[in-house]
């Protein structure tokens, strides 16, 4: 027997052990014994971080969908799948079980077909967190279309961006999406940005709040009547094991958004393996990922994870102040949700309102406590583990990152002691080591440097779409026959993890991914602005948030007032989304540069986080006499 679930911490280093001497076999036993396959592999494992190239499970055939679906129907065909909660509490949660789940799939993956989607297109899905979004997404995994799923808060110009990066032939959407007391003119978004992408053909709206939208003839069609006349049966592709599941663009540090590549087979043995345990998920629990499914948490942890196991997955639509602040605790009481996995970001917000509306509500159902996104503080540690898991649920402080695919570092509940903001042991499988920055590996304990993993797991991204180069780039080039993270960690004196941040221009905002270079691209379209650099600050509860630096063309004489902060805001909402927004602009006259002319970031980020008496040695500037007029007009 493999060692599917994990129950104590001698089995614990047992297993891991066993995962690093033996991986292949590991991984051979664990995808044997617990998912099904229209064919075996050949060979486990091929990797060479060099060109880089990973593949896991060859020649392996199946369909990620039987997996999560179909095997299930036996055994729970009338268990619910998804659990639907409502951005309006009064609306009532709909249990989608799963044979209708199956059905839906089936309907959706046919009405597909009818419109031409085959294995291997792309299709982009855009829609917010209703059922049609979970469902489409497996729709086209049935039928082997590649899904590109573009978060819903994302601007026309970052989702004709994704779009057309991938050559997506189809796009599918709802008419609008509610989000608290607002609606969102979701289709309106998708229609601007289809005027610069001549390659989408179709577009499928799900009908959500009911609005008076302009569909294009011949392009756009209403889902619903045609799910009502499509089959609930439909075959599933056989698939590759390293046929393409999904693209999920994440921020890079420069240029356009990375389209990260998921394969099938590895992704799935890994969100499985690493769902059961990293939540010690047993049956009948109800599982709660509050994060959206435009992102891979959501991908991971609320569809195929979840899924995989024949768990039962809540789908919450609305946001966490809607009525009021203690909307999530009374979700968890309604549903009885079992486990929590929320952002430090939503756990700072909640624990500003105070504790009077969490302790209205009976959260002793829950068992374990998630935290995932971003590095996660002391004060919302405790706040989450006193008020929420009133000390009983363990806190598992979850790293990883979309390219990972999966759960990297985290503790397991009720197996691994916690520590309060540390992400703790590497999961099984996992080899993370830390590098200095001379390349040398830091060894033993009590170090601290930049996370590396050094040996491939099931689900890393395979390469960025269209531009393997710069996947070598920018994962393999910074240490030899290395993975590297991106971000900085150190390593206790018991061996145990700490996510100290990001070590590139990517910032952190309320957990979402944003790269310094698209924002500044944006602004400086702005007629008015001549060069602009972003950096990040702390943030109470966004974590980070961003301060812009801004010069302008005539810095003179152009009127520097509230109007030209709201335009270039306006510009970056329109560019890339309302969660680029910057929370400070600087107006300065030149920002500080290398003689090569290189903006030197670094200063800026000491200046907006206050640590003046740290700017290090300015004296090499090209021009070091700003660096005092940019701190004495800091906001
Ligand atoms: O910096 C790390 C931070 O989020 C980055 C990955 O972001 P993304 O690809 O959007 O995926 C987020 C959800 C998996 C990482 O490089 N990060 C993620 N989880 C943690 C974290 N930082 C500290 N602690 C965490 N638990």
């Amino acid at each position: 027997m493999s060692n599917y679930h994990i129950k104590h911490l001698e089995e614990y280093y047992q297993v891991y052990r066993k995962s690093i001497r033996e991986p292949e076999n590991f991984w051979e036993e664990i995808a044997e014994e617990h998912f099904i396959w229209r064919k075996k592999w050949d060979k486990v494992l091929e990797w060479d971080f060099k060109k880089p190239e990973v593949k896991w499970f060859q020649g392996a055939k199946l369909n990620i969908t039987e997996n999560c679906i179909d095997r299930h129907l036996a055994t729970r065909g009338d268990k619910t799948a998804i659990l639907f909660e409502p951005n309006n509490p009064d609306e009532a949660a709909e249990h989608i079980t799963y044979l209708q789940l199956s059905e839906r799939v089936n309907q959706f993956a046919n009405v597909l077909k009818d419109h031409g989607i085959k294995k291997g297109d792309r299709v982009c899905i855009y829609v917010p967190m209703i059922p049609e979004l979970a469902i489409a997404t497996l729709a086209c995994a049935r039928i082997g279309a590649i899904h590109s799923v573009v978060f819903a808060g994302f601007s026309s110009t970052a989702l004709s961006t994704r779009i057309n990066d991938s050559d997506c032939k189809m796009v599918i959407t709802s008419d609008g999406s509610y989000r608290g007391a607002k609606t969102i003119d979701l289709k309106g978004i998708v229609d601007e940005a289809l005027e610069s992408c001549p390659g989408v053909e179709n577009v499928l709206v799900a009908k959500r709040i009911n609005s008076d939208i302009d569909m294009k003839q011949g392009r756009d069609k209403w889902l619903q009547p045609l799910l009502d006349a499509a089959s609930t049966k439909c075959e599933a592709e056989v698939m590759d094991a390293e046929d393409p599941l999904f693209i999920l663009y994440t921020s890079g540090s420069t240029g356009l958004p990375k389209g990260m590549v998921h394969t099938t087979a590895g992704y799935m043995v890994y969100t499985a393996y690493t769902f059961k345990n990293a939540f010690q998920y047993k049956e009948n629990d109800v599982y709660w990922c509050t994060a959206d499914i435009g992102w891979i948490t959501g991908h991971s942890y609320i569809v195929y994870g979840p899924l995989a196991n024949g768990a039962t997955t809540v789908l919450f639509e609305g946001v966490p102040s809607y009525p009021d602040f203690g909307r999530f605790w009374n979700i968890i009481e309604k549903h009885k949700v079992n486990q929590f996995y929320t952002a430090p970001t939503a756990i700072r917000a909640l624990a500003k309102q105070g504790t009077g509306l969490v302790d209205i509500y009976d959260l002793s159902s829950l068992k374990v406590l998630g935290s995932v996104g971003e590095p996660i503080n002391e004060e919302a540690w405790h706040w989450y583990n006193d008020n929420v898991g009133k000390k009983k649920s363990p806190i598992i402080d979850t790293w990883w990152q979309t390219e990972t695919g999966g759960i990297m570092i985290t503790p397991i509940p009720y197996v691994t002691p916690t520590k309060p903001t540390y992400a703790t042991l590497p999961f099984i499988g996992i080899q993370p080591v830390l590098m200095d920055e001379n390349g040398e590996e830091l060894k033993g304990n009590q170090v601290d440097g930049r996370l590396c993993i050094k040996f491939p797991w099931p689900s890393i991204a395979r390469t960025i779409w269209g531009n393997h180069e710069r996947y070598k780039e920018t994962y393999f080039s910074a240490y030899k026959n290395m993975y590297f993270t991106g971000d900085g960690a150190l390593r206790d004196e018991v061996g145990y993890y700490r996510i100290t941040g990001r070590v590139d221009d990517v910032i952190i905002v309320s957990g979402h991914n944003l790269g310094t270079a698209p924002i500044e691209d944006a602004i400086n379209e702005h007629p008015a602005v001549a060069e602009s650099a972003i950096v990040g600050f702390p943030h109470d509860i966004k974590g980070s948030a961003l301060y812009g630096y801004v010069t302008l063309k005539d810095f003179g004489e152009t009127r520097v007032h509230d109007n030209l902060r709201r335009e270039i805001n306006q510009i970056i909402t329109e560019h890339i989304g309302p969660i680029a927004k910057l929370d400070k602009i600087q107006f300065s006259e030149g920002l500080p540069k290398t003689r090569s002319g290189k903006i030197m970031r670094r200063i800026l980020r000491k200046i907006s986080c206050n640590e003046m008496d740290n700017l290090g040695d300015t004296s090499t500037l090209l021009n070091p006499e700003v660096v005092q007029s940019i701190i004495d007009n800091r906001l």
